[in-house]
C-alpha cells in the first residue's frame, strides 16, 4: 500500500474539526491503516510547543519558528514512519497553516516561510489538502459560540479575514493538491462533497 498524506485547513470555526473522524473511519472502512494526528503538536514535544505557542505572547517569526520546529519533530517522529509504512496520515493542519496565519494573518513575507518550508520538509508535501472555507461572519459568530479560545482565535475579524483570504489564494495556485470544501454546508451535504474528493485517492 502506498502511504497517502492528507492535510485539514481553514480559519478557525469553518468547521474541519467537525469532518475529522469521519475522514479517519472512511479509510479504515477501506482496509486502510490511519494515522490521526494535528499541528502544532502531534508528538509529545510539539504538544508543549503547542501550549506555549497558542498562549504566549512572541514574536511573529519567534511564532512562525515554532510551527515549524514542532513541524520539523512531527515530521521525523510521526509523518515520514507512517508513510513510509503504507498508513494514510490525516493531520488536523499543515504547513499551508503557517502561510495563512503568519504571512496572511501577522504579514510576515512568504519567501522567509518558503525557506523554512524547503528546510523541514525536504520535498514533503501532502498529497491531498481539504481547505473548508465559510463566509467570515459564519466562522465568526461560530467562534464566538466556542469554549476558551486561544490567541489566535481571540484576534480581530480582519486578522481572520486576512488568513482566510491567504488560504484562498494558495488553493488558486495549487489547485491540484488543494480542493476547497464549502463549509457552511449542511454535515450532509459536506460528507458527500468529501467523499467526491477522496473517490480518487481510494483504490476501486
Ligand atoms: P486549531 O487547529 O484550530 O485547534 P483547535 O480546534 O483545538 O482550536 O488550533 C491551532 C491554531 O494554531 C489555529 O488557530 C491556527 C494556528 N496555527 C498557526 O497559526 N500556524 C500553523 O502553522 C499551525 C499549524 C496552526
Amino acid at each position: 500500500m502506498q502511504g497517502l498524506f492528507i492535510t485539514l485547513e481553514g480559519v478557525d470555526g469553518a468547521g474541519k474539526s467537525s469532518h475529522l473522524d469521519w475522514l479517519g473511519e472512511f479509510f479504515k472502512s477501506r482496509g486502510r491503516q490511519v494515522r490521526m494526528t494535528r499541528e502544532p503538536g502531534g508528538t509529545p514535544l510539539g504538544e508543549k510547543l503547542r501550549e506555549i505557542v497558542l498562549h504566549d505572547a512572541m514574536h511573529p517569526e519567534t511564532e512562525a519558528l515554532i510551527m515549524f520546529a514542532a513541524r520539523r519533530e512531527h515530521i521525523a517522529q510521526v509523518i515520514r514512519p507512517a508513510l513510509a509504512a503504507g498508513e494514510v496520515v490525516i493531520s488536523d493542519r499543515f504547513t499551508d497553516a503557517s502561510f495563512a496565519y503568519q504571512c496572511g494573518g501577522r504579514g510576515l513575507p512568504a519567501d522567509k516561510l518558503e525557506r523554512l518550508e524547503a528546510w523541514v520538509q525536504d520535498g514533503l508535501q501532502p498529497d491531498l489538502t481539504l481547505l473548508f472555507d465559510v463566509p467570515d461572519q459564519v466562522a465568526r459568530e461560530r467562534l464566538l459560540a466556542a469554549r476558551d479560545l486561544d490567541r489566535f482565535e481571540r484576534e480581530q475579524r480582519d486578522f481572520h479575514a486576512r488568513v482566510r483570504a491567504a488560504y484562498l489564494e494558495r488553493a488558486r495556485l495549487q489547485p491540484g493538491r488543494i480542493k476547497v470544501v464549502d463549509g457552511s454546508q449542511t454535515l450532509a451535504e459536506v460528507r458527500r462533497s468529501l467523499e467526491a474528493l477522496l473517490g480518487d485517492l481510494v483504490a476501486p
